[in-house]
């Protein structure tokens, strides 16, 4: 008789981690092969930088000497040149200049896409038990990082102008009543286009989210995560200032940016713009994982920008989603706009349409929408109650995240006339 083999004792955090809903969207996907998915994150196949990426390559290894460079190890903080790169870059989306930005380039850190800026950053803030404000809905893989380090996640409701401040600072004066202040470390704001409901922090309520952080930072300060993953892909609607131009002294808000979507998420290039007392902690932590994302590809990057190859490109991607936005909401007004209770958001950039079923359909991966979508009409989604935190049964979940970003025009239109015929399935047998 064989004696039992001693199973793995995973630490806490490990545990933490379990069920991420990421890994299991993966697997169906990879599973049904078949499906056509309106859940993919990914950015369009056919608009990626092949060209730009092949003249820079060609550039960056003409001379020997720099190409032996920028194959060696690289820094925590990424390579000097990016980031000077992006001081010009920041300053020139921030409609100002570099000297007038006020930060200098030791405050700019390149990471392996924006992600690990914001899985650092919830390492080096959070304990076991500290406190995060989140819009309801948010970015459900933040939400899942934040759950990887015993994070308590509290979720504001948003509404047609991003997360409503007024609920924030009602949720303060109740944590503060709770004596539980001095937990609080971070409000995280998808500000353009959130994923996964398309809605822009409105310029009002940005302004009142740094004098909130500023106000409420009694004990210790309480910083503002700007995700601004989406900014570069607006399409139309009005141009908004940063989170982070309202904070002048540059200690509140964190700006985390990234070339994923304007340009290529394979070269996982991010970058957070850090209040001076981050950089160290963000950077011993980063040393921890990788001593510094990949060097070549930063230099790749800044050769990029050399070549003024970069706006012209994001530029062109710019297009591409456009019009598949706009053939995502012409699918949606064809095949959904007869279903009582239907109703969407209109973004006016990012990768996403937020889709409101009447509440008895649930979308989640136990209902049976899911199933009808996956297995008989071959189409997937995002169930929205992912994007929400707290206990399974307290989450809305009759909604969905749609991407137009996979896809192209005819895709979209297929995936979405499936979506309508599982959700009236679904309905008649409701
Ligand atoms: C809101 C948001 N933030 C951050 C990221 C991370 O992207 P990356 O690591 O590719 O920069 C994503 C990716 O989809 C996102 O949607």
């Amino acid at each position: 008789m064989s004696t039992p083999r001693p199973q793995p004792k995973l630490s806490q955090r490990a545990a933490w981690c379990h069920d991420s809903a990421i890994s299991f969207l993966m697997q169906q996907g990879v599973e049904n092969p078949r499906v056509l998915s309106l859940a993919a994150g990914l950015v369009d196949q056919s608009s990626l930088p092949v060209a730009e990426v092949q003249q820079a390559v060609t550039e960056l290894m003409r001379d020997p000497e720099r190409g032996r460079h920028v194959l060696q190890y690289g820094t925590s903080s990424g390579a000097e040149r990016l980031r000077g790169r992006l001081v010009e870059h920041v300053a020139r989306l921030e409609g100002t200049t570099p000297d007038r930005l006020g930060i200098d380039i030791g405050q700019v850190v390149l990471t392996t896409g924006s992600q690990q800026l914001l899985s650092l950053l919830a390492e080096v803030l959070i304990d076991p038990g500290d406190i995060v404000f989140v819009a309801a809905p948010t970015y459900f893989v933040f939400l899942s990082v934040l759950h990887g380090v015993g994070a308590r996640v509290i979720s504001i409701p948003a509404d047609d102008d991003g997360m409503r401040m007024d609920l924030l600072e009602a949720e303060l004066a109740r944590v503060e009543a709770a004596g539980e202040l001095s937990r609080v470390k971070l409000i995280y704001l998808v500000s353009w286009f959130e994923n996964p409901s398309g809605i822009s922090l409105s310029a009002e309520r940005r302004q009142q989210a740094v004098e909130i952080a500023k106000r409420w930072s009694k004990r210790q300060r309480i910083f503002i995560l700007e995700d601004a993953a989406y900014r570069e892909l607006r399409y139309d609607g009005p141009e908004l200032p940063s989170v982070w131009s309202f904070d002048a002294e540059r200690e509140h808000v964190i700006l985390a940016q990234t070339f994923s979507k304007s340009f290529s998420p394979g070269l996982r290039v991010g970058y957070g713009l850090l209040p001076r007392d981050l950089v160290a902690p963000v950077c011993d932590r980063k040393g921890n994982d990788d001593f510094g994302s990949a060097h070549f590809n930063q230099h790749l990057l800044a050769t990029v920008f050399d070549l003024g190859l970069y706006e012209p490109h994001a530029e062109k991607v710019r297009a591409t989603y456009r019009t598949k936005r706009d053939a995502m909401l012409q699918a949606a007004d064809r095949y959904f706009s007869h279903l009582p209770g239907v109703h969407w958001v209109h973004p006016h950039g990012g990768l996403y349409v937020w889709m409101t079923l009447p509440d008895r359909i649930d979308t989640s991966f136990r209902g049976p929408l899911f199933d009808e979508a996956v297995h008989r009409q071959q189409v997937m989604y995002v169930p929205g109650d992912l994007c929400y935190a707290g206990p399974p049964e307290s989450r809305p979940n009759h909604q969905m995240r749609l991407s137009f970003g996979v896809q192209d025009v005819s895709g979209i239109g297929e995936g979405m006339q499936r979506l309508a015929r599982a959700v009236e399935r679904v309905s008649d047998e409701a």
